[in-house]
């Protein structure tokens, strides 16, 4: 199988010396708190807790998931997904990586499976224009929402919405064409489920949105549209060996983690990932989500506040050359960037030579597109470098479903690192509640006037501010 590799040296080697990389000294001052959380987080599974690190041997779900997809694929031209979050982004990045950006416009015989729509947002326009485009086709048209609670407005609202179009067209059988994937028991769209007679699959017990590609929430549909599921989890097992390790010098999600809190340490409150690969840009989207949920917490384990977090940032090489490295070269030496690299793309995609006679683009005529990336990605590390800016790289020898499920499971068991280093709670999300408690109440949701009145109070605009 190939494997994905991280590359750290560049993070200790000149940009040490300004104090702005990680020395080896440092790693292996770090290196017996390493072992103590590898050694605990082994104890909290064999406890059953740490439930998304069992999900690459879970041969039930697997099952479950083949049985849909069975059921489902012959009779689905186009696949909705509904959900947001957790419930969303693994979903797109599996799509993005995995398949081409073109998937959606090819024909029914080249594509492989259905037209997939990800609705992660509840912008009118964008629902419309979907909603426009499925209607001919609602027989034939098949919606998997997904939701570990069911009360997720947002999700809510859009499954109302489809559920109406296909009760409209397809009267009592609107139920052949929705698949729910919710909580195994409990919550609101369980109880639909159960009552409307509803197809169904797991969000798993203890296993949080943010930590769920690796389940049904991310798998059935990425199966409906022709990715091997099987090889993706082969990958999340064989990273699963590797993260194992205690030694932070052998475990690469050790090792994300440890760079992650020295730098964090040194002032590098900003994490950007940045691949080198169009494809793969979906995958800082939900690495955003990963750390920024996971890590940014006002309170520790001890309850003391310490206001913990990383701020995740997205770039895409190249094309943020020409945006974001004058700041990342010269404004505040407050990131690391971690770049993912693609050693081999799928294409060998050559620059014809028809322009050799113009001398300024001559060094251009018959290299290839790849040769010109990598150049680029190169230059930039070099250029961070001499500006003393730390980074790191993740190479994927190719993109594939072995490689993109070990570097999800890679980032998943990172996380869990830098959550104990910093001695928080990695799995909960407490400041999200107010904002969803706050669109109940502006919704109209009984039990929710009192801050409807506060929030009322606090958003009367004075006049003398607005201009
Ligand atoms: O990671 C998380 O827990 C969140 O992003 C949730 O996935 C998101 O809020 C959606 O929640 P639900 O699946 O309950 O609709």
């Amino acid at each position: 199988m190939d494997r994905i590799s991280l590359y750290w040296k560049n993070a200790t080697a000149e940009v040490v010396r300004a104090a702005h990389g990680v020395t080896r000294a440092e790693l292996r001052s770090i290196a017996p708190t390493i072992r103590k959380i590898t050694a605990k987080m082994a104890a909290d599974r064999k406890a059953g807790g740490v439930r998304y690190r069992n999900l690459p041997h879970d041969q039930a779900m697997m099952d479950a998931i083949s049985r849909e997809v069975e059921h489902f694929r012959d009779r689905c031209d186009v696949l909705i997904v509904l959900g947001i979050g957790g419930s969303a982004l693994g979903n797109i990045a599996l799509q993005a990586a995995l398949n081409p950006p073109t998937y959606n416009l090819r024909s029914d015989r080249t594509r492989g499976g259905p037209q997939v729509f990800i609705l992660d947002n509840v912008d009118p326009d964008l629902i419309r224009a979907v909603v426009d485009h499925v209607t001919p086709r609602l027989r034939k048209t098949i919606v998997n929402v997904i939701s570990k609670s069911g009360e997720t407005a947002e999700t809510a609202a859009q499954f109302i919405l489809f559920r109406d179009l296909l009760q409209k067209k397809l009267g009592a059988r609107y139920r052949e064409n929705i698949l729910a994937t919710t909580d195994p028991k409990g919550g609101t769209l369980r109880q639909i489920a159960t009552e409307d007679h509803l197809r169904t699959l797991e969000v798993p017990d203890g296993v949080g949105g943010r930590f769920s590609v690796l389940s049904a929430v991310g798998l059935f549909s990425a199966a409906m549209c022709g990715i091997d599921i099987e090889a993706v989890m082969a990958g999340a097992a064989d990273m699963d060996e590797r993260v194992k390790s205690p030694d932070v010098f052998a475990n690469p999600a050790a090792m994300i983690a440890a760079l992650h809190f020295i730098l964090n340490r040194k002032g590098k409150h900003i994490s950007v990932m940045m691949p080198y690969s169009s494809a793969l840009y979906s995958l800082a989207d939900w690495f955003r989500q990963l750390w920024a949920e996971s890590l940014g917490k006002r309170h520790g384990l001890t309850k003391k506040n310490v206001y913990a977090g990383q701020t995740p940032v997205k770039a895409l090489g190249t094309t943020d050359q020409h945006s974001q490295v004058q700041l990342y070269r010269e404004g505040p030496n407050d990131k690391l960037i971690t770049f993912l690299q693609v050693e081999k793309f799928e294409q060998k995609l050559a620059i014809p030579e028809s322009m050799k006679h113009v001398e300024t683009l001559r060094y251009l005529a018959g290299a290839s597109f790849q040769e010109l990336i990598h150049a680029e990605k190169t230059g930039t590390e070099y250029a961070l470098q001499a500006s003393q800016r730390p980074s790191a790289t993740v190479t994927f020898p190719r993109i594939s479903p072995q490689t993109v499920g070990q570097f999800l499971y890679m980032y998943e068991t990172a996380v869990s690192y830098m959550g104990a280093l910093l001695d928080i709670n990695t799995y909960d999300q407490p400041a999200v509640q107010l904002g969803k408690d706050a669109t109940y109440a502006l919704m109209g949701k009984p039990g929710y006037a009192e801050l409807k009145e506060e929030i009322f109070s606090m958003a009367k605009r004075d006049a003398k501010y607005v201009i």
